[in-house]
């Protein structure tokens, strides 16, 4: 499945099923009955889609029967973001263990990033639009990079977690001095690679550095300011590197005030929650055995 060359590292190409459903899910005519017909060919998303549906968080009296209802019921922004979650988790996360990184936490990290930069998103532009929901992809994938890495140059990706743990180096700097590239440019690649709208790029690939991010610098900073708020969560995955950060610090990033922030920590703690059907993949993840038992 290892496609186009980045470099020295080839990028996996982008599953059939997602691209095709991002495509209808963007085109304002398309119908349920079109997208459901979609989803269907893919049975591992189906048995996904439907399970979400009937899962307590929708509350449906009736329980959604065809892929159809179910489709209905969630909504197209849903299904989409539950393809892309699936697509990640399916395609892209490597199948072994690496010491000091776990997966799992990896995963509930990344959801946790992509719920908070949409709400963080969703205050900064001051509505709930579309566009958020490009805030949310960008913040699932922002560190697609790192996944990448660890799937083409295994030996490589550990002396970048021994470089972060060992001398408290951030992924960048690390990255940058074992790889002479980082897992924002490589994850910019992929997006590009799989044709992801250009905002969504631009999150990726400036998540570290927003002000690079030129027209789409408010998304990139939402992704940021993610990134700093989930680690200030306790969603982190390299063990042994303390996060050391005030909400007051991500508020700033961000032009809020810190109350706004407080708020949208609540929030996220709440949508996170409602998201444990998705984070609840992880399970089947390298690591998650050790996981539970600690
Ligand atoms: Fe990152
Ligand atoms: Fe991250």
């Amino acid at each position: 499945m290892f496609g186009r060359s980045s470099g020295k590292i080839d990028l996996p190409s982008m599953p059939a099923t997602l691209a095709r459903i991002i495509q209808i899910t963007n085109d304002s005519d398309a119908t349920s009955e079109e997208l459901a017909r979609y989803v269907m060919l893919d049975q591992s998303l189906s048995t996904k889609v439907l399970r979400l549906a009937n899962s307590a968080f929708y509350g449906r009296r009736m329980k959604a029967e065809t892929i159809t209802e179910a489709v209905v019921t969630l909504g197209f922004t849903s299904i989409r973001n539950l393809a892309a979650s699936a697509s990640v988790v399916d395609a892209l996360f490597p199948k072994r263990l690496f010491p000091g990184f776990s997966w799992p936490d990896m995963w509930a990290h990344s959801v946790t990033v992509g719920v908070a930069s949409e709400a963080i998103y969703s205050r900064m532009v001051g509505r709930c639009s579309g566009d958020s929901e490009a805030a949310f992809v960008a913040g699932l994938l922002h560190d697609v990079g790192k996944l990448i890495i660890a799937r083409a140059l295994p030996q490589r990706f550990i002396q970048v977690v021994e470089a972060c743990r060992d001398y408290n180096y951030d992924s960048i700097r690390a990255e940058n001095s074992v790889l002479s590239t980082t897992h924002a440019r490589i994850g910019y690649d992929l997006a590009e690679q799989w044709d992801f709208p250009e905002k969504l790029s631009a999150g990726i690939a400036h998540h570290h550095a927003p002000e690079n991010a030129s027209e789409h610098e408010d998304l990139a900073r939402a992704v940021h300011a993610a990134n700093l708020l989930a680690k200030r969560m306790g969603k982190n995955y390299v063990v042994g590197v303390p996060v050391d950060i005030s909400l007051k610090d991500v508020a700033d990033t961000v032009d809020l005030r810190v109350e706004d922030m407080g708020y949208i920590v609540d929030q996220v703690r709440e949508k996170v929650r409602q998201c444990s059907e998705i984070i609840a993949w992880a399970d089947r993840m390298p690591g998650a055995d050790n996981r539970q038992a600690a």
